[in-house]
């Protein structure tokens, strides 16, 4: 995503009728992607209660696949290989309290999921990064975990 150069939503609104974002730049190649992968995986931060920025102008540019989906009341994405498609959420946090910092960042990347017809199934959370050595050594092989069940979702939709 850093070498990726898009700009951030700017309400236009011309999307709300034609369901296309009227800004042409990186985004552009990556609709197809976000519409067309059978599963995502979002490994990202919490920044302050949210997510990165950078990736937050992402999930804001996906405004014109809401607009689609929202006026034809279909499916905007689907899996090319016809897989139910699935996301995961695996991030940390400086704070001590995971129960507080987490779930907003969840919230958001469950509205990401949804606009891009898919459900939130594996979450993982490192809280308390600000100590160092926190971070449990098992967390690895959790995430890990998660990308091979991710990887091997074969259910059809
Ligand atoms: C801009 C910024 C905002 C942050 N906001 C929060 C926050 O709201 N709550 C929190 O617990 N930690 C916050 N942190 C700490 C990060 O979530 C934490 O350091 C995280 O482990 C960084 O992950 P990384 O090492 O993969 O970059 C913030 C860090 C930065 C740089």
């Amino acid at each position: 995503m850093r070498e990726i150069e898009f700009a951030p939503c700017i309400a236009c609104e011309a999307c709300r009728e034609t369901g296309v974002c009227v800004l042409k730049d990186g985004m552009t190649g990556i609709y197809p992607l976000l519409t067309g992968v059978d599963h995502i995986i979002v490994a990202a931060p919490v920044y302050f209660m949210s997510l990165p920025g950078r990736f937050k102008c992402l999930i804001d540019r996906c405004q014109a696949l809401w607009f689609t989906k929202k006026k034809s009341r279909s499916l905007v994405a689907q899996s090319s290989s016809g897989i139910k498609r699935a996301g995961a959420f695996l991030s940390s946090c400086g704070y001590a309290g995971g129960e507080i910092m987490f779930p907003p960042a969840e919230k958001v990347v469950m509205a990401f999921m949804k606009t891009l017809d898919m459900s939130l199934r594996h979450m993982l959370y490192a809280p308390d990064t600000d100590v160092a050595g926190s971070i449990e050594p098992s967390m690895l092989d959790q995430a890990e975990k998660i990308g091979a069940i991710m990887a091997n979702l074969t259910e059809k939709a």
